[in-house]
Formats: C-alpha cells, structure tokens, sequence
C-alpha cells in the first residue's frame, strides 16, 4: 500500500497538467477539489474564496452542501485566513468555534491560498474520522495549493 507521502507524490504531476490547461481559477479549483476528493475519499473537499465583502463566500467544492459564509476570524477557515497559516484540527469538537456544516465530520485541514502576498482563498477538507491530518498533509496540501495562482 501506498504511504500518504508517495500518493501526494504521484497525484502532483496531475496537479500540475490540470493547471496548466487552464488558467481560471474557478476551472482550476473545481478540479483540484475532484482530484483531491476522489484520490482520497474525503468527506468534503473544497475552497472558500475571499469576497469583496471581507468575508470568505463559498467556491468550487466536492461533498455534501455547506454554509456559504464565514467571517474573518470565525471557525478554521475563518482562522486560517486571519492567521495567514494551515491549521490542521485532529478532532473538531476540540477546536474553539468550529462551523460545523456537517455533524459527520471529525477531523480537518484549512490551507490559505495566498496572491501577491496576501490570503485569497482557503482550500478546506474535512474527514470523517478523527486524526486524518498531520505536518505531511499540510505540506503537500500547500504545495498542491499554491499551484491554483502560482509559488508562494
Ligand atoms: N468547518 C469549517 C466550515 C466549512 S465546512 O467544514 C465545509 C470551519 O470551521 O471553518
């Protein structure tokens, strides 16, 4: 079986043919949500963009419905956007304000999309079990992200 850091590995090369063949972003994060969502059988996998409002609006995702705004601050995306930084949350339950979309879900990862230096978007996947993220998923969750609007 393959370890998480060899299916990363292998998934990167398609990561970057999917951007390469198109340049809009809704287009690149609408697939990059598939190709993460069904490679790993996620819960929900999906982006929250940042709005002219200065709030975080619903963007291109694979999973069940979710809440369309979040505020600067609020929950892990919320957090994530503020703090400029991946939080990785092993058990939701634990973790102070967490927007719970879905009571199926246990465990999650929030990775900020950053252009020109700044946060634009947040990549979010949630597991339905406790403890599926660590430093390894965040690594490579930032290296897949930063292909949507180029290096970091
Ligand atoms: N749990 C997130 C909200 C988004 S859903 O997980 C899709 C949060 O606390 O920000």
């Amino acid at each position: 079986m393959q370890t998480k850091e060899e299916k990363y590995a292998a998934l990167l090369p398609a990561v970057h043919s999917l951007m390469s063949g198109e340049e809009d972003e809704i287009a690149r994060m609408a697939n990059l949500a598939a190709l993460l969502h069904h490679e790993f059988g996620f819960w929900w996998t999906g982006f929250y963009r940042v709005s002219k409002d200065d709030s975080l609006v619903l963007g291109p995702f694979q999973g069940p419905l979710a809440c369309t705004r979040i505020q600067l601050g609020k929950g892990v995306c919320g957090t994530a956007w503020a703090e400029d930084r991946t939080v990785v949350v092993p058990d939701v339950s634990k973790f102070p304000g967490h927007i719970a979309c879905s009571s199926e879900s246990k465990s999650e990862i929030v990775v900020p999309l950053r252009s020109h230096g700044r946060v634009i978007a947040v990549l979010d996947i949630d597991s339905r079990e406790l403890g599926t993220f660590d430093n390894t998923d965040a690594r490579w969750l930032e290296k897949i992200a930063d292909c949507v609007y180029g290096p970091r």
